[in-house]
Parts: structure tokens; sequence; C-alpha cells
């Protein structure tokens, strides 16, 4: 069955809630790169023991962020380009 997400996956607010859960749907449909952002690096943490949970040959990057800081979003898509070398789906979810 062909993967429904092939590329890199950027989430914002992935520490919980939403982004939690999209991160996890992700892994589950087959995205293996996942950059994980927040400003909880805990929540961050148990996120990706929950992708890696149900995808153990993912790869995962954990990316502290200040999303109401310009250079960190900056920094932020910078990492998962060096990394990943491409980002293919950008879901933003961080918020209050
Ligand atoms: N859950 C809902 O039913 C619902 C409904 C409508 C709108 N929303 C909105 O959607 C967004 C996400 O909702 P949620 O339920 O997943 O909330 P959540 O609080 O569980 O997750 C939001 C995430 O954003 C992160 N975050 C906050 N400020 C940040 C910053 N400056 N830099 C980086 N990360 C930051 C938090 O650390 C947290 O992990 C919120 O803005 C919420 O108001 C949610």
């Amino acid at each position: 069955m062909a993967l429904l997400f092939p590329g890199v996956a950027l989430v914002t607010g992935a520490a919980s809630g939403i982004g939690q859960g999209i991160a996890v749907a992700f892994a589950k449909d087959g995205c293996s790169r996942i950059a994980l952002c927040d400003i909880n690096v805990s929540g961050l943490e148990e996120t990706k023991l929950l992708v890696l949970q149900v995808a153990p040959e993912a790869q995962v990057l954990v990316v502290y962020v200040d999303l109401s800081k310009e250079q960190d979003v900056k920094e932020m898509v910078h990492k998962t380009v060096q990394k990943f070398g491409r980002v293919d789906y950008a879901v933003n979810t961080a918020g209050m």
C-alpha cells in the first residue's frame, strides 16, 4: 500500500493537544520523518515516545521553539531542513 505521507512533516504545538495528535497520526499514516516543535520540552519528549510507539523506525527531530520569536522560527525551519533536507507538510497548531 502506498504511504499517505512519504515526505517530511513539521508540526508546531506538537507537545500537546491537537499538535500531539497530528504528529502521532502522521506517524501512523507512514510519515517517517517528523519535526516536533514546541516551547514545552517535556511535552515534546512525550510526543516523541508516542510517535516511536506507533512507528519505531521513524526519524524524529525535537525542536525547542518560541514561535513568538522570529529568530526561533527561522532556526526551527533551518534545523528541520538541515536534518531532513526539506519540509513537505507544515501543520501549525501552537497557540493558547
Ligand atoms: N482543542 C480544541 O478543541 C480547539 C478548538 C478551537 C481552537 N483551538 C486552538 O487550537 C490551538 C491548539 O489547541 P490545543 O487544544 O492543541 O492546545 P494545547 O494547549 O494542548 O497545545 C498548544 C501547544 O502550543 C504550544 N505553544 C504555545 N505557545 C507557544 C510558543 N510561543 N511557541 C511554541 N509553542 C507554543 C504549547 O506549549 C502547547 O504544546 C490553540 O490555539 C487553541 O486555542 C483548539
